[in-house]
């Protein structure tokens, strides 16, 4: 059994210093050094090298555990271990290609199937969201909760747009204009695990998107549940992980959101 205080803060720790990696080589990069994985989809020698740089730090926390990481430098042909990193670590690689100051590093820690702890750390504004079992969430040493706003008329929302739309994208551009008719308004940041965050701190009344990978949500769903709110798939089933489809509230606005996403998504892939 792990102590979770003491292995949070050192994933902490981690975060702040490979943070300060990913912010000097920010100013270094060029063209020359972003590759495209998939349409729209980037990657730079910045997540390849940050997420080795993260990986090194959590072996010697956590001897044996197994890795899913994003770009896959040291993922784990099975997942047998107890334990579990599950590690974004540049969440948001379009803004920081663009030098657009809003991108994030995640890690989540899974304990025989259980996200047991979570940070996300915000590399430019240096604000730290975490949490752990059986504890609320905090920013940096401030304990945070979701908002109180009850309805959808009040609440400012936040989405992505995923690289990949498949037959949703029409009917997700209605959902949209929904939104911006009948709430304060629909936010996108372009980092998801900020996006979950930022409902945890009570900023979002709410998230939803669809086409997330598990190193986007781990952490940041994690965190909006210890804040006080609700993570589920479109369909309200709380197994978020692997979904791919996510809404992320304070809870207070989670059911009408859900249904709406509901009545506007019929029949479509997601992939
Ligand atoms: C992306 C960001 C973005 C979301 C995409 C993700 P990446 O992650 O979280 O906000 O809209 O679906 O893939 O590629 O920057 O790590
Ligand atoms: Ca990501
Ligand atoms: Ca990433």
């Amino acid at each position: 059994m792990i102590d979770y205080k003491v292995t949070i803060k050192e994933v902490n720790r981690i975060c702040k210093e490979v943070g300060r990696f990913i912010e000097l080589e920010q100013t270094r990069l060029c063209s020359q050094n972003v590759e495209e994985k998939g349409h729209n989809n980037f990657v730079t020698y910045v997540d390849k090298a940050a997420e080795t740089l993260i990986i090194g730090e959590l072996r010697s926390l956590i001897t044996d555990a197994d890795f899913l990481a994003e770009e896959n430098t040291s993922n784990s042909e099975q997942n047998s271990a107890d334990y579990r990193w599950i590690i974004d670590p540049i969440d948001g690689t379009t803004n920081f290609i663009h030098g657009v100051p809003c991108y994030s590093i995640s890690i989540a820690l899974e304990e025989r199937g259980e996200i047991v702890a979570g940070t996300v750390y915000d590399v430019v504004n240096k604000e730290c969201f975490w949490s752990i079992k059986h504890e609320p969430a905090f920013l940096n040493e401030k304990e945070i909760k979701v908002s109180k706003r009850a309805n959808l008329a009040d609440s400012l929302l936040v989405t992505g747009f995923p690289y990949r739309h498949g037959t949703a994208l029409d009917q997700w551009m209605e959902l949209f204009k929904y939104f911006l008719r009948n709430t304060h308004g629909v936010r996108r940041l372009g980092s998801a695990a900020l996006d979950l965050a930022y409902v945890a701190a009570g900023r979002f009344e709410a998230f939803y998107e669809y086409g997330l990978s598990p190193w986007d949500v781990a952490a940041g769903g994690f965190i909006v549940q210890q804040a006080g709110g609700k993570v589920s798939d479109f369909g309200n089933k709380s197994d978020f992980i692997f979904s791919k489809q996510l809404i992320s509230s304070n809870g207070l606005v989670h059911e009408p959101l859900q249904k709406l996403i509901s009545e506007y998504l019929v029949d479509v892939s997601f992939e």
